[in-house]
């Protein structure tokens, strides 16, 4: 990878499908390729992602976005101290930096509307940040309520997660259509199996086909997974035999990062 490309990747599709297992996955294969300068962010509301890869996190950036809603509404904000210069103090500070990657845990926000400014300096100062990492990798929201957001404005790899169901599928392709419709560009979208069998695998194909997208592969269902889960153990300590690490690292290989 040469040093002025910056790429982010984001991991969409439908409730359950897998989008934080397969962030967890991709992040534990590009620290095995050695890549240096990782940010994860945690665009889920739900922030499941954290307990996922182990991490005990302080606050969000929606807490600190709210206490700065509260400042404004009491003209408690110093008047040096612009709301796009408090922001990205505060981001800075709830930045969770780790020995392999950093963290930013997005969490919720409250007040949508009426307070778009906020929300809009946010994703500019989220946007700054990342341009410091080699690689950005987002875990998005369920669904398609992020599109509508600009969370994802600036996405190079957008990944749509599936499971083996008719729902999965039409997820990935409103997540498609609605991308056009809003006029979000994304440079690649990727179809991903999870929790698909062997002789499931065309499925992914033959759907991907028809929604427009390039399938990168399946990624099966891993007792590892489970138990790592249930036990609350990072997976990003998976061995490297786990059926869906070695799938995952196939993935990551397809989407040709390192040129
Ligand atoms: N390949 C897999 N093998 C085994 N279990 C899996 C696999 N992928 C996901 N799971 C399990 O399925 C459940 C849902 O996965 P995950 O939380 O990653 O989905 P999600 O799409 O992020 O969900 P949400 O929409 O709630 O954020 C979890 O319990 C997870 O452990
Ligand atoms: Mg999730």
């Amino acid at each position: 990878m040469s040093r002025s490309e910056k790429l982010v990747i984001a991991v969409s599709g439908k409730g359950g499908v897998g989008k934080t297992t397969i962030t967890a996955l991709m992040l534990r294969a590009l620290i095995d390729m050695g890549i240096k300068s990782i940010l994860v962010v945690d665009a889920d509301p739900a922030s499941n992602l954290p307990d996922v890869l182990g991490v005990k996190i302080g606050k969000t950036v929606g807490e600190v976005t709210n206490e700065l809603k509260k400042a404004i509404d009491r003209g408690e904000l110093p008047p040096l101290l612009s709301k796009r210069d408090f922001l990205e103090f505060k981001v800075f500070e709830v930045l969770n930096e780790l020995p392999d990657f950093d963290l930013l845990v997005m969490g919720r926000t409250e007040g949508e509307g009426c307070y778009c400014m906020v929300n809009d300096v946010l994703t500019e100062v989220v946007d700054a940040l990342s341009r410091n990492y080699a690689i950005t990798l987002m875990d998005m929201e369920a669904g398609l309520e992020h599109l509508s957001r600009r969370t994802d404005r600036d996405v190079d790899y957008m990944i749509i997660v599936t499971d083996p169901s008719k729902m999965g599928f039409m997820t990935a392709s409103r997540i498609k259509n609605l991308a056009s419709e809003v006029h979000i560009e994304f440079k690649n979208i990727f179809l991903v199996g999870n929790k698909f069998s062997l002789d499931q695998e065309n499925l992914l194909y033959k759907y991907a086909n028809e929604i427009g997208v390039e399938p990168l592969g399946i990624v099966p269902y891993d007792e590892n997974v489970f138990h790592f889960n249930l036990e609350g153990v990072s997976l990003l300590k998976l061995p490297d035999d786990s059926p869906a690490l070695r799938a995952v690292k196939n993935i990551v290989k397809k989407m040709n990062l390192v040129r």
